[in-house]
């Protein structure tokens, strides 16, 4: 029986969508003959961000850089485990500088930072669970940097392979509900894994809550848990619902100006673990 959920302060890092747009298409979400509404979008993310702050977690943001409309989507800006910071380097020329900005931002507040030699897309990909780190690969992070940051942080990686191009980052299909160790509990959607890792997730964690098509198919898996509080989709209804039975609580947030570029709450929301060494 899984334990009762409970939540914990979070430190989050955000970066307002000023100049949000899809100029370019690097996911299957992407359309860039379609209207963007980037004031809709800066709405959308303010009421995300102010419902952290209502939750009772730190947001602090970083400046947004005219040139780069994914900045938003904070959580593939790097990895943050005890405070050490892994650094993101994205796969596609677009994002590029998105990598040493973020970088930048840690190392300006204070933070060790580690420059990745690998193609990794940040907490897109890697998520922290329990004393595991579990790390995406197929579409953008390559398999060599979950070497890389088992190396950094002294963790151990599972790497999961990711086949359906709609769920290229691992926090598309999969979401941490409970990060405490002991009591990890996670939500995922099984087609897009390989064979291989859904066995694996299945040995892990045989309690996971399964997520439906409809639940996967508007990035309802794309969630930022506190441990009780759910920051979700609105449209993720067969999500909700397991969550609600398992004594979470959902918190519905429209993003769906943000689902143009590929992303949703996650995607926008990267999660400083750990306080900076002194
Ligand atoms: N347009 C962005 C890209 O394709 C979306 C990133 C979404 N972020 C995430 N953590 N899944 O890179």
């Amino acid at each position: 029986m899984a334990a009762t959920p409970q939540s914990t302060r979070r430190h989050y890092l955000m970066c307002e969508p000023t100049h949000y747009t899809v100029s370019y298409e690097i996911n299957p979400w992407m359309d860039s003959t379609r209207y963007t509404d980037a004031d809709l979008a800066v709405r959308q993310w303010t009421v995300l961000k102010e419902t952290f702050e209502r939750l009772g977690h730190t947001v602090e943001t970083i400046d947004p850089i005219p040139g780069l409309p994914d900045m938003v989507y904070a959580a593939n800006g790097a990895t943050v485990v005890d405070g050490l910071v892994y650094s993101a380097k994205f796969r596609y020329p677009e994002r590029q500088p998105e990598g040493p900005a973020y970088e930048k931002w840690f190392a300006d507040h204070g933070y060790v930072t580690h420059t990745a030699e690998v193609v990794n897309e940040g907490e897109g990909d890697i998520l922290g669970v329990g004393d595991v780190l579990l790390a995406g690969t197929g579409f953008r992070t390559d398999r060599a940097a979950h070497d890389e940051i088992a190396r950094v942080t002294g963790r151990e990686v599972v790497s999961l392979e990711l086949v359906d191009a709609h769920y290229y980052h691992l926090d598309t299909a999969l979401a941490v509900l409970d990060s405490t160790a002991g009591r990890e509990q996670v939500a995922y959607f099984p087609p897009a894994f390989s064979d291989a890792s859904r066995a694996e997730l299945e040995r892990r964690y045989p309690d996971a809550v399964i997520a439906s098509e409809r639940d996967a198919a508007c990035l309802g898996l794309n969630a930022v848990s506190d441990g009780l509080n759910v920051v979700v989709a609105p449209g993720a209804v067969d999500l909700a619902a397991q969550l609600t039975a398992r004594g979470f609580v959902p918190h519905p947030v429209d993003t769906s100006e943000l689902l143009k570029g590929g992303g949703g709450a996650k995607c926008c929301t990267l999660e400083i673990r750990g306080t900076r060494t002194p």
